[in-house]
């Protein structure tokens, strides 16, 4: 018997994920979010296949996960298909996640020249075989990927995803830049528009979601069946609520006030402290505070007193100061996103 959900986490509407990230969607900031967004897809940080098999610890943790994060998929990476099929064996055997998911996209050097993540866009009968032996050892667990548009070419994704879902995944997630595009290179929803129709799975889009009308924008113009969000849910957990909100019709929430963004970064901040020690987490913490608590009239100063201090005591209780304060305007919606480097 197998143990197939009755429906697939991609079968969901709507349809709305946090991506993968690095350093981002880890065990401390996945449940921040599933508090806030109970119905969104969540992906783990890009993991090597070949640690998992060597058992090394660390990369271990990168796909431990609590029940209360699933919908979960696990992301693995590697250029190496029977190291694939190994490690979903074992991530299967472990934890059983919702999804496992092929990195197609990282275009960081020391990944993409030996041929995994984007680079192995190059090479689409690895690609494929990579999925099959992945799709052979999950036991069920449906099997995806997430690529690019291409290298150079943004038709290029048509040929590798179609050589995958005939190996077996049965999803697609398109990040719609190429592979040497910067991330504040705009996203290419036309691009997107055209190679959605000729691939023969459901497509998830990605790239420059910042607001729900971006969500339901992306739907409407390119035909995917749902968004991922990276950049825009960095210390934004409310932004994956109110797409789900937006592309199910309903009212959207209001934007969450002083005292809701200080309670949720304090939370996270913890949560990071406790997995990290409290250098490491509080000083990962400080960029994305800044997310948190952006858009008022006090935030610069607020977070100039953030990257001050190195305890958690200290950081929690100027955020917590932030929250309580009345005096200082309230939220202004900016268009100026943090460029973060797009990793994958
Ligand atoms: C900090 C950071 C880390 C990332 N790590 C990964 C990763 O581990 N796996 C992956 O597939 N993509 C990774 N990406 C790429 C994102 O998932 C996404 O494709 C990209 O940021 C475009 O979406 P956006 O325009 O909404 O940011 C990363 C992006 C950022 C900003």
């Amino acid at each position: 018997m197998s143990n197939v959900p009755e429906q697939a986490w991609f079968d969901r509407r709507p349809l709305v994920a946090l991506a993968p990230m690095e350093a981002v969607t880890d065990i401390a900031y996945r449940p921040v979010v599933r508090s806030i967004a109970p119905e969104a897809i969540l992906y783990t940080e890009f993991t090597p296949a070949r640690g998992l098999i060597h058992q090394a610890k660390r990369v271990w943790q990168m796909v431990e996960f609590s029940e209360m994060e699933r919908p979960l998929v696990v992301q693995i990476y590697d250029n190496d298909a029977p190291s694939l099929g190994d490690a979903a064996g074992l991530i299967v055997k472990h934890h059983r996640p919702d999804g496992l998911d092929l990195n197609m996209g990282c275009p960081v050097r020391k990944v993409a020249n030996r041929g995994a993540g984007c680079g192995m866009m190059a090479f689409p009968e690895n690609a494929a075989d990579s999925v099959r032996r992945i799709v052979d050892q999950a036991d069920g667990v449906p099997v995806s990927i997430k690529t690019r548009l291409g290298i150079k070419d943004k038709q290029q994704v048509i040929e590798v995803a179609q050589a995958c879902v005939e190996a077996g995944a049965q999803q697609v997630t398109i990040h719609a830049r190429l592979k040497a595009d910067r991330p504040r290179v705009p996203a290419d929803w036309d691009a997107l528009a055209r190679v959605v129709p000729e691939i023969n799975a459901p497509v998830m889009g990605n790239g420059d979601i910042w607001s729900e009308e971006d969500a339901v924008r992306m739907i409407d113009q390119t035909g995917v069946i749902g968004v991922m969000i990276a950049r825009g849910g960095i210390g934004n957990p409310w932004l994956l609520k109110r797409c789900q909100q937006a592309l199910s019709g309903q009212t959207v929430d209001a934007l969450p006030d002083r005292e809701e963004r200080a309670r949720v970064a304090i939370a996270h901040l913890q949560a990071n402290v406790e997995t990290k020690g409290e250098r490491r987490g509080v000083l990962e913490m400080r960029k994305v505070i800044r997310n948190y608590i952006k858009g008022f009239r006090d935030s610069k100063a607020t977070w100039m007193k953030i990257i001050e201090t190195e305890t958690e005591l200290e950081t929690a209780a100027i955020l917590e100061a932030f929250g309580k304060r009345t005096d200082s305007g309230t939220y202004v919606e900016s268009d100026d996103h943090d460029s973060a480097p797009t990793a994958g």
